[in-house]
C-alpha cells in the first residue's frame, strides 16, 4: 500500500552542488534559502569533507553562516569523520550524515578507507554528535549495484545498514549512487532490511543514469517506505562514482507524488522556479522531466 505522506529530503545544494565547479557562493545560498520557502522540512545544505578531496563544498561554512533558516527546517550536512564534525559543531549545524558503502572498493576511492575502518571511523563522530544532541543520518552508498564490483548482494547491504542503525543512525538512506538498480533489485533489497529495520528508518538516495529512479521510488513507495532523496533540478553525482549522474529530481518526485495522492508539503512551482535559476547559473537545463515540462518560470 502506498503511504499517505512522504518526507523529501533535498539534496540539490550537497549532492548537486558537489560535481559542479562554476557555483558561486551566492548561487548557493540564493538556492538554499529559494528552497527553504518552498515547504521542504529537510535541505543538504553543505559537506564538511577534505577540500583536497572535494574542493566544491570547501565553502560549507560560509553557506551555514549566510543562509537564511527557516523555522521547521533542517539543515544538514555531511561529516565523513572528526574532523568533519568539529567543523560542523562551529557552524551550529544541528543534524549531521555520516556516508559509509556497502561496496569495498567504493569505500576505498570515496573515503580512502575500508568498510571496517569506516565504521570505526564513524564511532567518535557518531559518540560526539550524540553528546551534542545532533541526530545522525547514515548513508550506504552502492546497495545495489558498484561502478568498480559490480552487484552488491541485498545481504551485504542488509548487513551494513543494520550495522549502521545498530550504532546509531536514526535512518539508513540507501544509495543507487550509479543508478543502475532497477525495480526488482530494489524489492530484494527492501524485503530483506525490512525483516530487520522498520519503514521509517529507511530512506531512499536514487541517482537516475540509467532513468530508472522514479520506478525504483514507485517499488520503495509500494513497500512503505516513505522518506525520498532527491535534487532540485536532478543536478548531482559523485566525483568518485564513475559514470554517475545527477539525483532523481525533485520536480519528478513531487509530480509523481502528487498524482498517487501523496502528500508531499512542497510547492512544485517553487522548486520549479529555483531549479531553473540555479540551472541558468550552472549555464544548463534542468535534468528534470518535469522541470522541462512547466517550463522556466523566471522568464515569462
Ligand atoms: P584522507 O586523505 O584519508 O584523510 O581522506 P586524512 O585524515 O589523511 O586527511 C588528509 C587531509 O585532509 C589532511 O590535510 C586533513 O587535515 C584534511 P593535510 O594534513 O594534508 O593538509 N582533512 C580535512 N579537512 C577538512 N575537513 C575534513 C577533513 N578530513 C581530513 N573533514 C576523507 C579521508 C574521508 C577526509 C576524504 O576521503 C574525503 O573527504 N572524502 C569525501 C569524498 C566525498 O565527499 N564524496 C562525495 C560525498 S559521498 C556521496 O556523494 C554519496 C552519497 O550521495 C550517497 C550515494 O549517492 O551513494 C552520500
Ligand atoms: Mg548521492
Amino acid at each position: 500500500m502506498l503511504p499517505a505522506k512522504v518526507n523529501i529530503v533535498e539534496v540539490g545544494a550537497r549532492d548537486g552542488l558537489q560535481n559542479e565547479n562554476a557555483v558561486t557562493l551566492a548561487d548557493k545560498v540564493r538556492l538554499i534559502d529559494q528552497l527553504s520557502l518552498s515547504g521542504l522540512k529537510h535541505i543538504e545544505a553543505g559537506s564538511f569533507v577534505s577540500p583536497k578531496w572535494v574542493p566544491q563544498m570547501a565553502d560549507s561554512e560560509q553557506v551555514f553562516q549566510q543562509i537564511k533558516q527557516q523555522q521547521g527546517v533542517i539543515y544538514s550536512a555531511l561529516t565523513p569523520n572528526l574532523a568533519g564534525l568539529e567543523r560542523a559543531i562551529e557552524s551550529g549545524v544541528k543534524q549531521i550524515a555520516i556516508f559509509g558503502s556497502a561496496s569495498e572498493s567504493f569505500s576505498q576511492k570515496n573515503i580512502n578507507c575500508s568498510i571496517a575502518q569506516s565504521l570505526t571511523r564513524f564511532e567518535p563522530v557518531i559518540e560526539l554528535a550524540q553528546q551534542h544532541n545532533i541526530p545522525v543520518r547514515g548513508y550506504l552508498s552502492c546497495t545495489m549495484v558498484c561502478p568498480y564490483e559490480g552487484e552488491i548482494s541485498a545481504t551485504q547491504t542488509t548487513f551494513i545498514a543494520n550495522t549502521l542503525f545498530d550504532m546509531g543512525c536514526y535512518e539508513i538512506s540507501l544509495g543507487d549512487t550509479v543508478g543502475k538498480g532497477t525495480p526488482n533489485r530494489v524489492e530484494a533489497l527492501l524485503s530483506q532490511l525490512l525483516q530487520q529495520l522498520p519503514n521509517d528508518a529507511i530512506a531512499v538516495h536514487f541517482h537516475d543514469t540509467y532513468g530508472q529512479a522514479l520506478a525504483n521510488i514507485y517499488q520503495a513507495l509500494l513497500m512503505g517506505i516513505n522518506t525520498i532523496d532527491s535534487a532540485v533540478a536532478g543536478l548531482g553525482g559523485c566525483p568518485y562514482a564513475k559514470g554517475a549522474s545527477g539525483n532523481v529530481a525533485t520536480e519528478d518526485v513531487l509530480y509523481l507524488c502528487e498524482n498517487l495522492g501523496i502528500e508531499t508539503g512542497v510547492d512544485l512551482d517553487a522548486i520549479n522556479r529555483a531549479g531553473w535559476q540555479i540551472c541558468q547559473s550552472l549555464d544548463k537545463q534542468p535534468a528534470s522531466k518535469v522541470a522541462l515540462a512547466l517550463g522556466d518560470p523566471n522568464s515569462l
